[in-house]
């Protein structure tokens, strides 16, 4: 089947009168309070440290305490990436997750109201697994195409929970990542092009009676990388671009050590193929920094890997062309592109992001597991959790089958009897 030619490639020269360049204009982050060292990990499961560390590339993961949740999470990026931002010019708060606290009501509602945002402000949830972020993403680079004067907030937030002792529990953690898209943006402009490949199957799900994944790990590869390749087959027949043009690449890390796998893939068998070859000590590995350190991020994983690479690049990456590769299973994937922006160092956080990982303390072992088991209301539909979180919001807990998020006035008690730090 033949694609139509898209009107607006990345890059393009925009004929007067054409869509402007939108694309991202800030990226603000959250991470759990604590996290939990794979050495910690591998003690407990007898499992060889290197395994972790070297093949599937994960130094740590983020643990939520029990007053965090992907809502505290997702209040606390989006504050950042709102940082001096005019909020009447705010057109839409979109949550990307797959990992909803409520079957009805979106989540980024209670992000409208922890923000003070205005009431002309929509808010709204969507899912697709780990890309909705992606497609959420390019619905507010429409929304924004068409209305410049506007902006327009996503949200990805997500926990990633597979359980003890399973395969997937070394590649758990937790974070969120809130993109702030606009006409003129700062950091990157990406248009609106894209080379997408949809099919139905099951590789990692949740059934709605249960509170972790079911996943078959190996079989999730091979699909990803074949959607990767479909993906990037039909970018390339939509904007005739190859893999000479793209300076890096950022992938949906899982795991840091599935970027390898997919750069391998792409400089495989990817258009143009002969004439590039593979360096990813530059194209790839700045990328996956943040990653090693929070976990599987889900929808936020690939904007993490995004962050990642521009604030980690030693190289000043001003006009180049960033492919990014998004995968959400069941499945589908969405390949497009980006240019960095003159001044787009100004616009990062870079140094409090590398502080925010580098101080969450470590949890032991019987913290870790004690927290995974989320506490559950009372037959009246009530829960109180203790402050725990040193975040500038928590889930105060239930009253009545409501959820109750408050803003942390006090202090956190970071060493209470509910936190063993190692
Ligand atoms: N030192 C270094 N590397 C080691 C090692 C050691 N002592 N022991 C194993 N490894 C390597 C393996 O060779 C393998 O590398 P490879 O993939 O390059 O071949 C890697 O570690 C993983 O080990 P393996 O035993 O093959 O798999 P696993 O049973 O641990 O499962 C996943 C790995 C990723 C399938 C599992 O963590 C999972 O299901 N994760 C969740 C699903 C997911 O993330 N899917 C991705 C697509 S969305």
């Amino acid at each position: 089947m033949s694609l139509p030619p898209s009107s607006f490639t990345v890059g393009s020269p925009l004929p007067v009168g054409s869509l402007p360049p939108v694309g991202i204009d800030r990226l603000g982050l959250a991470t759990p309070s604590y996290r939990l060292p794979m050495s910690v990990l591998s003690d407990a499961r007898q499992t060889p440290l290197r395994k972790y560390l070297v093949g599937l590339g994960q130094e740590q993961m983020g643990v939520l305490a029990p007053d965090e949740d992907i809502i505290t999470l997702a209040a606390n990026a989006a504050r950042e990436a709102l940082s001096g931002e005019n909020l009447d010019n705010l057109h839409s708060i979109v949550l990307a997750t797959e990992s909803g606290i409520d079957q009805s009501k979106a989540g980024s509602l209670f992000v409208h109201r922890l923000l003070g945002l205005p009431s002309t402000c929509m808010a709204y949830e969507l899912k697709q697994a780990c890309c909705s972020s992606t497609v959420a993403l390019q619905n507010a680079l429409q929304t924004v195409a068409l209305n410049p004067s506007k902006k327009v907030l996503v949200v990805a937030s997500d926990v990633a929970r597979y359980g003890f002792q399973t395969p997937g529990e070394p590649t758990q953690g937790a974070g969120a990542v809130a993109i702030l898209v606009s006409a003129h943006p700062r950091l990157l402009v990406t248009g609106l092009a894209s080379g997408q490949h949809t099919e139905e199957l099951s590789d990692f799900w949740r059934p709605n009676y249960m509170d972790t994944a079911v996943v078959d790990g190996k079989y999730s590869i091979r699909v990803y990388l074949r959607a990767l390749e479909e993906a990037f087959a039909r970018y390339h027949q939509t904007t005739g671009l190859a893999l000479r043009d793209f300076a890096r690449f950022c992938f949906h890390l899982p795991f840091t050590k599935m970027g390898d796998k997919a750069y391998h893939q792409l400089l495989r068998h990817g258009v143009g193929a002969e004439e590039v070859e593979a360096a990813p000590e530059t194209q790839l590995v700045p990328g996956q920094l943040y990653n090693r350190l929070t976990g599987n991020t889900y929808t936020a994983s690939l904007p993490l890997s995004l962050m990642s690479m521009l604030e980690n690049d030693p190289t000043d990456l001003t006009g180049s062309r960033l492919g990014l590769f998004s995968y959400g299973s069941g499945s589908m994937g969405i390949f497009f592109s980006g240019i960095v922006q003159d001044g787009y160092r100004d616009a990062l956080f870079a140094e409090t992001h590398r502080k925010q990982l580098k101080t969450r303390p470590a949890l032991d072992l019987a913290t870790y597991e004690r927290w995974f088991d989320r506490a559950k209301p009372n037959e009246n539909g009530d829960l109180t959790t203790e402050l725990i979180t040193t975040g500038s919001f928590r889930f105060a807990g239930m009253e009545g089958h409501r959820r109750v998020y408050e803003p942390t006035s006090k202090p956190a008690v970071t060493n209470s009897s509910a936190v063993a730090v190692i």
